[in-house]
């Protein structure tokens, strides 16, 4: 039996020599798309690349299984043959229900969705090293960028799962774009828009729920218009609109606070949410015994931090740089993480504080041990703080495949 790497490694090779119109990048997303479910559709898979993907794969099949080559129903999915050992979170095997992962990032989405036995039908992201991270863990290249995907060629799904991009909507995000005099929120093309991919995905696949996050000011932003264009668009498309702010404290040991919304189609009850509540917990509890050196600051950058620090208290205004209490939860820990360490700097006794590790990053937002990061530590700060904090996730996840079994018996 092959493995899964080796496989598609060998797939795309042979598309791109066949049909060398195949773009390379999508390339790799079809085949791993096919190699995860090949009887669904899939984007850009023709119907010779689909019959040149059935004749290769027969070449590594046990000859007992020949005969079952054509077979359409549920052969492929489940018995091709693939080693997904290398993996660590291969698709599950006896799926309850599907779903669709956009703007993946690394899949805090997926693995939430995964531990609840949902069956990942379509992923997209356009950044080439989390799709590294996302490939390693799941066995599965995301496509890019959404707005090129034609939302007629998205399989059919039962749950649309989408942590949109936040910088147009952060109070960050708008306050540096708005002394730099650019647009933001939907007046930012390039940005802002990307909601409207979902709209657009939403009416033509009509699943029965959508699952979206984003930062607790999109709730606010632009004096709560920005948010209301989302509530209406999606109650234009006929669904119930439900949402939550959730801090994740209880559950990992960072203070997070998100935008939680889950749509339900409006002749079904509405969704509610699960209470999150409990003791925030502390940072201490994910730090690793053994640092090494080089995630101590310099002294340059710590005498920087605490001159700015020392400025802005006075001035009564912005940044402030102190040393995380471990007793209780870390501050948010945002993509830019990985450039000073502002947000989360742990004291050390004889030296400058030190950075989190990107491990202890991984743990700060529930990603459990075996999740593997292949990428150094720049992308990875960024691949972090852009994620989802996952129990958060899977709790709401729970709630949803309830909600789900509740839809069945309508
Ligand atoms: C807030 S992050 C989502 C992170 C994700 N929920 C996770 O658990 O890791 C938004 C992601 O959207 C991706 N993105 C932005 N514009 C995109 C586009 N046009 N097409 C595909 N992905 C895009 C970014 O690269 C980023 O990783």
């Amino acid at each position: 039996m092959k493995d899964y790497l080796e496989i598609k490694t060998l797939l795309v090779e042979g598309l791109l020599e066949e049909f060398p119109q195949a773009e390379g990048d999508e390339a790799e997303a079809v085949v791993s798309h096919w190699l995860q479910a090949s009887q669904n559709k899939i984007p850009f898979l023709t119907d010779s690349i689909r019959n040149y993907f059935e004749k290769e794969i027969s070449n590594f099949l046990p000859s007992t299984h020949k005969n079952m080559v054509n077979e359409s129903e549920g052969f492929y999915q489940f018995k091709l043959p693939i080693n997904w050992k290398s993996i660590p979170y291969p698709p599950p095997k006896n799926p309850l229900f599907n779903f669709i992962d956009l703007f993946a990032g690394i899949g805090g989405f997926r693995l939430a969705m995964q531990n609840q036995n949902g069956k990942c039908v379509f992923s997209c992201e356009w950044d080439s090293y989390a799709k590294k991270t996302y490939e390693t863990n799941f066995g599965e290249i995301p496509f890019g960028d959404i707005r090129k995907i034609d939302e007629l060629e998205i399989p059919d799904h039962d749950v649309l799962c989408a942590g949109f991009p936040c910088q147009p909507f952060s109070l960050a995000g708008v306050s540096a774009r708005n002394s730099r005099n650019t647009a933001h929120g939907f007046a930012c093309e390039t940005q802002g828009t990307l909601f409207f991919d979902i709209a657009r995905i939403v009416e033509a696949k009509k699943p029965k729920v959508l699952f979206l996050e984003n930062v607790r000011n999109i709730v606010n932003h632009d004096k709560g218009k920005t948010f209301s264009i989302i509530k209406s668009t999606i109650e234009s498309l006929g669904y119930n609109f439900s949402y939550k702010v959730v801090d994740a404290s209880p559950l990992v040991p960072q203070k997070r606070v998100r935008t939680y919304m889950v749509c339900t189609p409006k002749n079904m009850p509405e969704f509610s949410f699960p209470e999150i509540q409990g003791e925030p917990l502390p940072l201490k509890s994910i730090l690793e015994d053994v640092v090494d050196e080089s995630f101590t600051i310099s002294d340059r950058l710590w005498e920087g931090h605490q001159r700015r620090t020392r400025n802005n208290l006075s001035r009564g205004t912005g940044f402030t740089a102190f040393c995380a209490d471990i007793e209780k939860p870390s501050n948010t820990i945002v993509a830019r993480y990985g450039k000073d360490g502002k947000e989360c700097l742990i004291p050390q006794k004889e030296s400058n504080p030190r950075m989190l590790t990107p491990r202890e990053c991984a743990r700060l937002q529930g990603f459990p041990e075996p999740f593997i990061i292949p990428v150094a530590k720049t992308a990875a700060y960024r691949q972090f703080g852009n994620s989802v904090a996952v129990p958060v996730v899977t709790e709401i996840a729970k709630a949803i495949v309830a909600y789900l079994d509740i839809c069945k018996g309508k």
